[in-house]
């Protein structure tokens, strides 16, 4: 399909809640389209998830994951290739049982953006998580996960609510430019 110009912050776009995607609208023509210029966009900066607003599209659909290496996060774990519309994203406690946020443990991990490029920050996220939603045949997707997959899943959600990690640093000494914090990785920004 096409790699599409993705919005960067500041742009109000990014800020809204994005609508749900609609029964009529699983298994079309438009949302494969959509999928097909997500998962270009995303592969053409080496990104390890994208979300539709990104790319202007005001509809909760994310892809995350690649299935390999991803050159912008060499140490992290791989994340199976994943296309999710619609998602509720549940914290979970150390027994893998769904508890209220304030109960739920939280980790530290370093983030980037596709629509914040150059920075990285230290972002609080939950640990493990469980979260539904649909593929884009309609079928339901149910699934536990923890460490970076959590971390992805919830950065690329976050998306379609409106909030971009900056939004969610508590600490600002541990947010800067990618080039100073990590200059092997500045290539790839
Ligand atoms: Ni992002």
């Amino acid at each position: 399909m096409a790699v599409r110009e993705i919005l960067k912050m500041g742009d109000a776009r990014l800020l809204a809640y994005a609508k749900p995607v609609a029964a009529h609208q699983f298994a079309s023509l438009a949302l494969t389209d959509l999928i097909a210029d997500l998962e270009d966009t995303m592969q053409a900066a080496n990104g390890a998830g994208l979300a539709a607003p990104q790319i202007g599209v005001d509809l909760q659909v994310v892809i995350f994951g690649t299935g390999q290496m991803n050159p912008r996060y060499p140490d992290a774990p791989i994340v199976p290739k994943t296309v999710l519309c619609n998602p509720v994203i549940t914290p979970l406690n150390h027994q893998m049982q769904a508890c209220l946020e304030q109960d739920a443990p939280l980790s530290d991990g370093w983030e980037g953006c596709l629509s914040v490029p150059g920075l990285r920050g230290v972002v609080p996220r939950f640990l493990h998580i469980h979260y539904t939603g649909f593929s884009p045949d309609g079928q339901p997707i149910n699934k536990y996960v923890t460490g970076f997959h959590a971390r992805v899943v919830q950065h690329e959600c976050d998306h379609l609510w409106g909030k971009l990690y900056p939004m969610r640093v508590k600490d600002f000494t541990q947010f800067g430019y990618t080039e100073v914090l990590f200059p092997e990785l500045s290539s790839t920004a």
